[in-house]
């Protein structure tokens, strides 16, 4: 059964104890083992969202829900994570920086995510994710750290310059996704 409460418990015990990702990947795998479960305590995803459901400074999870044939442009957190999905699909690319100034980048890798996949993220990755399915996927994200924190960096999706992510610009994808969405469904 998922709880909620058992998750930030159990991340926070690997946070004091060890501080290892690879044990939070565990938890995360564990969670998403039981996707019927996630589902039935998170109720299934209606929109695309960016739901929070723990914030402190050391911790930040995340529900995070995917509007159909989405992708959030290449961006980085600055710390590190673990994607567990429990429903849909999500395709990551994985790019490093290039050039005299490593403010532009180039695609350096993939990893296709289905349900049940727990995937760990290095704190220096920079990723664009898609959903390439047409209906609602949803992950938990864990991040270790503040994730709303200021200072992380996007890249423009047709130049692959960098630039100060921008939360109200990822506000507007996630709301533009869904106005795509409600057209879609009303064909
Ligand atoms: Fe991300």
């Amino acid at each position: 059964m998922f709880n909620l409460d058992q998750l930030v418990a159990d991340c926070r015990a690997v946070l004091r104890e060890d501080r290892s990702q690879g044990f939070i990947r565990e938890v995360v795998a564990r969670t998403v083992s039981e996707p019927g479960a996630v589902l039935a305590a998170l109720g299934d995803p209606k929109s695309a969202e960016l739901q929070t459901l723990y914030h402190a400074p050391d911790l930040t999870i995340l529900n995070v829900i995917w509007a159909p044939w989405m992708t959030l442009l290449p961006h980085n957190h600055q710390m590190w994570a673990v994607i567990g999905i429990y429903t849909g699909r999500e395709d990551n690319i994985f790019w490093r920086r290039v050039g005299p100034r490593g403010q532009k980048i180039e695609a350096a890798g993939a990893r296709a995510l289905s349900v049940k996949d727990a995937e760990p993220l290095g704190s220096d990755i920079i990723h664009s994710v898609t959903n390439p399915i047409p209906r609602l996927t949803g992950a938990i994200h864990v991040y270790g750290g503040d994730f709303f924190a200021p200072g992380r960096s996007e890249w423009d999706p047709e130049t692959l310059i960098e630039q100060p992510c921008d939360p109200a610009k990822i506000a507007r994808q996630f709301a533009d996704a869904n106005a795509a969405l409600t057209r879609h469904q009303r064909g």
